[in-house]
């Protein structure tokens, strides 16, 4: 059942957060469904502007709707990862999301809260609520690249006065994670001390963490063995999850250890089966690791075991 992720947010504040996952094709539907119904989770779908674009969006809303019939116990929100105006117009037009993310956290400071605050309006509206960023990640995700040299954390003083004046339901906050494989270079670190100081500023007010995932190393090591070059890739230390969200963090955003399962799969099963040339064999053993993998997630993010809860909350 698809429901806002304030509805989740309601029921994770301070205790748990709730994975926010994205996906492309088929196969990673089919996973995600079967990984949290395994550890029973609620979950977040995330579709990102180039997930809209790779085969066409009125295919992933096939795909997911689909999954909703087939997997009914399932309680999930579907939510545009990283909008812009436009994209953010559209999906709060379909019918189909129940949350957008109005990624303006480039811009400055007032036109942020005008971008939001117009995104907020018409998703209101329409029953849909509204992520916002602000202060920028490193790294690369898509189409936002922010050198890591101008990486901007976001500004406790200043994140109070962001939600009151654009009326966002959640707030993306940059306290050090990048997005990629490849995270933490020099320097940086999570940084509890500035998400503290946000959590005193907006007390019970949800937060969101981008630029979660762990790259475990056991997986970067078999891609590498099985052909990979991935170098010095590293990511967030997934025993730090509970921490975050005791200190707000009800949305842990989660994309490139799902493509590292999907590029640890596929390079292990063609090395191993090079006379093979059937694309099922590999893509359900990518299933199953899909699924075992969000599943090992979830019990990380403490929604392991809360789907029932939810479901009662929702009257269901
Ligand atoms: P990762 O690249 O760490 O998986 O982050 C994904 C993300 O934040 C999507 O918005």
């Amino acid at each position: 059942m698809i429901v806002t992720t304030k509805k989740l947010f309601e029921a994770a504040y301070g205790k748990y957060a709730i994975g926010a996952y994205n996906i492309n094709n088929l196969e990673q539907t089919m996973g995600l469904f079967q990984g949290c119904l395994m550890s029973r989770s609620p979950f977040i779908i995330q579709i990102s502007k180039g997930a809209r674009t790779y085969t066409h969006k009125k295919m992933l809303e096939a795909m997911i709707r689909t999954a909703d019939e087939i997997f009914p116990e399932a309680v999930f929100a579907v939510h545009l990862d990283h909008g812009d105006e436009q994209t953010c117009m559209e999906c709060i037009e379909s019918g189909f999301y129940s949350s957008v993310m109005i990624d303006a956290s480039h811009e400055d400071f007032e036109t942020n809260i005008a971008i939001t605050k117009k995104i907020v309006d018409a998703a209101h509206a329409r029953g849909i609520v509204v992520e916002s960023e602000l202060g920028q990640l490193g790294g690369v995700e898509e189409h936002v690249s922010v050198s890591e040299a101008d990486a901007k954390l976001t500004d406790p003083d200043t994140a109070k006065e962001f939600v009151e004046r654009s009326g966002c339901d959640s707030l993306a906050v940059a306290i050090g994670t990048s997005h990629g494989a490849f995270k933490f270079s020099g320097n940086q670190a999570l940084r509890f001390d500035v998400l503290s100081e946000i959590q005193r500023r907006l007390p019970g007010f949800p937060l969101v963490m981008h630029g979660s995932s762990s790259v475990p190393q056991e997986e970067v090591a078999r891609i590498n063995a099985a052909g990979g070059a991935l170098k010095g890739a590293k990511g967030v230390d997934a025993d730090q999850f509970l921490r975050a969200a005791e200190l707000g963090v009800t949305k842990i955003n989660i994309d490139t250890d799902g493509r590292l399962v999907w590029t640890r799969v596929h390079r292990e099963y063609f090395q191993e089966h090079p006379e093979n040339f059937d694309l099922r064999p590999p893509g359900k053993v990518f299933m199953a690791e899909y699924a075992k993998f969000i599943a090992a997630k979830n019990d990380k993010l403490g929604s392991s075991g809360q789907l029932d809860a939810v479901r009662r909350m929702l009257g269901l």
